[in-house]
């Protein structure tokens, strides 16, 4: 949890002026507490049903954060060998883990297959083939779900939509039971479930509701066809409050579920990303200069898009939260919030008011818990900065900060240089 104690930003029970002097600026800071409350809200929400949440990792994919869910009980959503890797080795266990994604190459569909993972969601006919013959070569056989492309518009950005006709992912509802029949006649696979994911950051029931009676349909069609299956995995997308708009209730969610899809009897899949860990973190940055020109002011902060892509890349709008509350009196002044790389896209916020502030203040912007650290880079070589995990009036560094000499050293020079 994120308060004020005296005037100062605390995570949990720890300063973060404090922390900052410990770590050095910029940092990404998560709290334990918001972390294991959003899982114990799903788990109460859905309270003892027939169901496993599988974190998907790609929101942020530190091993403490895997870790900590891993230990309430959580299963995974991959979509890479080294998501696969990251969550064996916190501890996630092979068969709560799915493997989805358009892209499976060869190398990660056998390790997905040899360590027995709970099921890869097919996005393809020819991946199907694929697994088929990798899993015949294996002598394996390999447990599989289709992913259904509904053709619904979800979410505002459509960057981050998914399930449209003319997007990548899954197989067309027209032309679903055609690629179940194709799958229950190949030899070594297995058929689990059936799957679906719309998008991401909705935060309204409809697109869901759609989905949920799609994948009725589906499972009504293939029981018809003598096709059973026994898990039902409907993916992520649930959406939060980033700054004041109006988010989607869980237990609604929870209930368009129980009335939907309860009566078809399978086991269901979640796969929640940015609702289990966005709103745990924040990242700290300090005020290196305030420029003030005629038609503009800016607050030129030591973080960059480089740390933190949303805003520049989905235009996606964050809350900056002053680390010392100076925020009693009236905002006198409007800053742009940018960082020093070399872009006018780079910026965290446009038009933040604030009361006074000075060069050197630290500055938090909240709800970065979710894809940040995870979509980091080091454009105009810019190391990548620690993050800290915050459990009551403990912290621990679970990410050391990248050092320049590092990144160089990745470079080899050519031959003839
Ligand atoms: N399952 C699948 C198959 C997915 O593709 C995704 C997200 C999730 C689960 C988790 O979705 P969530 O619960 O987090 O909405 N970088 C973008 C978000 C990209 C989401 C990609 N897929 C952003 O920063 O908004």
């Amino acid at each position: 949890m994120y308060s004020y104690i005296n005037n100062q930003l605390h995570c949990e029970n720890v300063d973060i002026s404090k922390l900052s002097n410990e770590i050095g600026l910029p940092f990404y800071c998560y709290s334990s507490e918001i972390l294991e409350s959003k899982y114990s809200e799903i788990e109460r929400a859905f309270n003892g049903k027939n169901l496993l949440t599988c974190y998907s990792l790609k929101a942020n994919s530190n091993q403490s954060i895997i870790k900590t869910f891993a230990s309430m009980g959580s299963g995974a959503d991959v979509v890479s060998m080294g998501e696969l890797k990251r969550a064996l080795k916190a501890g996630i266990p092979n068969d709560k883990i799915v493997f989805s994604g358009v892209g499976k190459s060869l190398e990660e569909i056998n390790f997905a297959i040899t360590n027995n993972i709970l099921m890869i969601n097919v996005e393809s006919i020819s991946e199907l083939m694929k697994i088929s013959e990798q899993a015949s070569i294996l002598n394996q056989i390999a447990p599989i779900s289709i992913r259904v492309n509904p053709d619904i518009s979800a979410g505002d950005n459509e960057k981050i939509s998914t399930g449209k006709k003319q997007d990548k992912f899954g197989i067309s509802y027209q032309d679903i039971l055609e690629v179940y029949e194709l799958a229950s006649s190949l030899d070594n696979i297995q058929i689990k479930g059936v799957d679906i994911h719309i998008g991401s950051q909705i935060n309204n029931f409809e697109p869901f509701q759609e989905a949920f009676n799609c994948i009725a349909e589906v499972i009504n069609k293939l029981k018809n066809k003598n096709i059973d299956i026994d898990i039902i995995d409907i993916g992520g997308g649930i959406g939060v409050n980033y700054t004041d708009e109006e988010s989607l209730e869980i237990n609604q969610y929870a209930q368009l579920i129980e009335k939907i899809l309860e009566p078809l009897d399978k086991k269901i899949i979640i796969e929640p990303g940015r609702f289990l860990t966005a709103e745990s973190g924040i990242l700290v940055t300090s005020v290196i200069y305030i420029k003030e020109t005629s038609d503009r002011n800016f607050l030129i902060v030591d973080a960059a898009m480089n740390d933190f892509i949303r805003p520049s890349l989905y235009g996606a709008k964050h809350k900056i939260l002053p680390i010392k509350n100076f925020e009693m009196s009236k905002p006198e002044n409007t800053y742009d919030v940018v960082g020093p790389v070399c872009e006018t896209g780079d910026y965290f916020v446009k038009d933040y008011k604030t009361s006074k502030i000075e060069e050197g203040d630290l500055l938090a912007i909240t709800c970065t818990g979710a894809y940040g650290s995870v979509l980091s880079s080091n454009y105009n070589s810019r190391p990548s900065i620690p993050e800290v995990l915050v459990k009551d009036k403990k912290f621990s560094l679970i990410r050391k900060k990248e050092n320049i000499e590092e990144i160089i050293d990745q470079d080899a020079l050519a031959e003839w240089l």
